[in-house]
């Protein structure tokens, strides 16, 4: 799949975003190893700091349908040019990324720039000493 694939399907993700108290809707979506697609929207409530992020919600949804290694990831938000994962979804990606895995930065109109996950989240921690 091609990033501009990915980039569609996180920009359905975005429209079923529930976010009435930022007014910040976000769309993601992950590739796995076996070409599978997960996307997922932020989600929020009454109490602010409850809701989560759009790569988490696609996260859960990869896991629900069986898991597999991310290869790309895209993200947009229909309010930013280029959006880019928070610190705790860089931690959550960073479970499920290969090595070589690519995230996909759009605007609402397609893929502004493609950069390797591990030039957003270097050093990450692990619990394997030495990983
Ligand atoms: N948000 C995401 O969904 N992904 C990110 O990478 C950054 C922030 C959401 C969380 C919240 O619902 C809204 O954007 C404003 O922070």
């Amino acid at each position: 799949m091609s990033g501009h694939a990915l980039f569609s399907a996180a920009k359905a993700a975005m429209a079923r975003s529930y976010a009435p108290y930022s007014r910040f809707p976000v769309g993601a979506a992950v590739r796995t190893d076996d070409g599978a697609v997960h996307a997922g929207c932020n989600i929020e409530n009454a109490s602010y700091p409850e809701g989560w992020c759009a790569e988490t919600t696609a996260l859960g949804h990869m896991i629900m349908a069986g898991g597999g290694r991310v290869t790309e990831i895209a993200v947009v938000a229909e309010k930013m040019p280029k959006i880019m994962p928070c610190g705790g979804c860089r931690q959550r990606l960073s479970e499920f990324v290969t090595a070589d895995a690519k995230l996909h930065l759009c605007d609402v109109d397609g893929v502004v720039e493609t950069v390797p996950f591990t030039a957003i989240f270097p050093s990450a921690f692990d619990m394997e000493p030495g990983a």
